[in-house]
This record gives structure tokens, sequence and C-alpha cells, in this order.
């Protein structure tokens, strides 16, 4: 077992395992800090949303949470000028791919997008970027699970947890820059794929791009 160690986020005493990622030990001493593609199991962080930047002291510049580990004595700042610039800029380039339909979406009200556009208080409506065209195909076809990746942020937890559950992964991530997105292995519909319906990518997904048939049906 690790040992424990004291450290400071936002000037507040708090307790963690050595080596623990800042980020759960902030959210383990109820201190919130915006994450979207972080997962406490994954022994490598993904890094993908850039949301969970903070400030330690002696370093020049902002850390990611999610992969950075605590050290005994280390002072942490989850706010600041920079931080919050740079968490706004993450925020602003995830909707600028986000098919922003909110009223159509099986996740209105439990979205992490929504959510995280009050923590941050900044609008679901961007205007310092271009939108992206999001025309890809929504595949409908499996009995239980509807993927519309023009909602997808690419968190990556689907992948993560669809590799983690079988042999050999269903979900995985296709093409590459701005084309990239998830679909199932060779494109096929997922109704055709090696899916075991655990519905596991669906309970992870933050947004509404992995949604329940019955629930996107609404
Ligand atoms: Fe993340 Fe959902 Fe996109 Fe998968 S489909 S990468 S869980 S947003
Ligand atoms: Fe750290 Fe996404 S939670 S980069």
């Amino acid at each position: 077992m690790r040992e424990q160690v004291g450290f400071f986020i936002d000037d507040k005493p708090v307790q963690a395992r050595a080596g623990e990622r800042i980020l759960w030990a902030a959210l383990d001493n109820g201190i919130d800090i915006p994450h979207l593609c972080a997962e406490r199991e994954r022994e490598e962080p993904f890094g993908a949303c850039r949301l969970c930047f903070v400030e330690v002291e002696g370093r020049d510049l902002p850390v990611l949470a999610c992969s950075e580990p605590v050290v005994g004595g280390m002072r942490v700042q989850t706010r600041s000028e920079r931080v919050d610039r740079l968490r706004k800029t993450a925020f602003e380039l995830l909707m600028s791919h986000h098919d922003l339909d909110c009223k159509n979406c099986a996740r209105n009200r439990s979205c992490a997008l929504q959510d995280l556009a009050k923590t941050l208080k900044v609008s679901l409506r961007p205007k310092r970027l271009r939108k992206l065209a999001t025309e890809a195909p929504v595949d409908d076809s499996h009995p239980a699970i509807v993927l519309n990746p023009n909602r997808c942020i690419l968190c990556g937890k689907c992948v993560w947890v669809c590799n983690q559950a079988g042999e050999s992964g269903v979900l995985d991530f296709v093409f590459r820059g701005l084309r990239t997105r998830v679909a199932p292995f060779r494109l096929e519909p997922l109704a055709e794929s090696a899916c075991d319906d655990c519905i596991r990518c669906v309970d992870v997904c933050p947004v509404g791009a992995l949604t329940r048939k019955e629930a996107a049906e609404g």
C-alpha cells in the first residue's frame, strides 16, 4: 500500500496516496476540477479534453491534473487567470465540432457539456471559433444503442471501456485530424459488429453521442 502524503489544494491541507493523480486527490477531498476524459481506473491518462489544467507552485506552466502525480508538500491552485483561459479555450474547441441540438438530445439536462458551460460560465455556443461541419452518418442499426458521431467530443471513454470489456474491442477511433470519429472496427454498422450489448459505452459517454435506443427515440 502506498504511503499517504500531505499537500495543499487552494491552500487547503489535504491527504492522498503518494503518486495519486491530482485530479482524483482533489475530487476525493471535495474539490472540483473540470474534467471530461479521465477515467480513474485507466493507468495511462488519455489527456484529450484539456479541461483539467491546474497550477503547481514552482512550475512555469499549468499541468494536467489527470496526469500529474501528487508529491508531498506540493501546492496546487485550481484557478488562475491562465488556467481559466485554457479551460475556456478547450471548451470552445470541444463545442466547435459538437452538433448542438439539446432539445432533441436524449442527454438534455444530464449532459457534461451543459454542466461545464455552467461551471466555466461560458456559452454553449461560443462565437470565437468557426463551427466545423458535423455530417457523419448516425448509426442506429443496433437494437439497443444509437451512435451519433456528430455529438461525440472524442473523450475516448467508450473506446477504452469497450477494449476493457472484450478480448478485442469493437469501438475505435477512425480517420485522422478533423475527420476523427468513433466507429466500430472496419466502419461496419454496430449491429453487424462483435458488440455483445454490454452497454458500458453508453454508460460512460458524457454527452449524447452514445445513447440507449429508447432514450434516443424519446
Ligand atoms: Fe466520448 Fe461518447 Fe465520443 Fe465515445 S462516443 S468518444 S464516450 S463522447
Ligand atoms: Fe485531464 Fe481530460 S480530464 S485532459
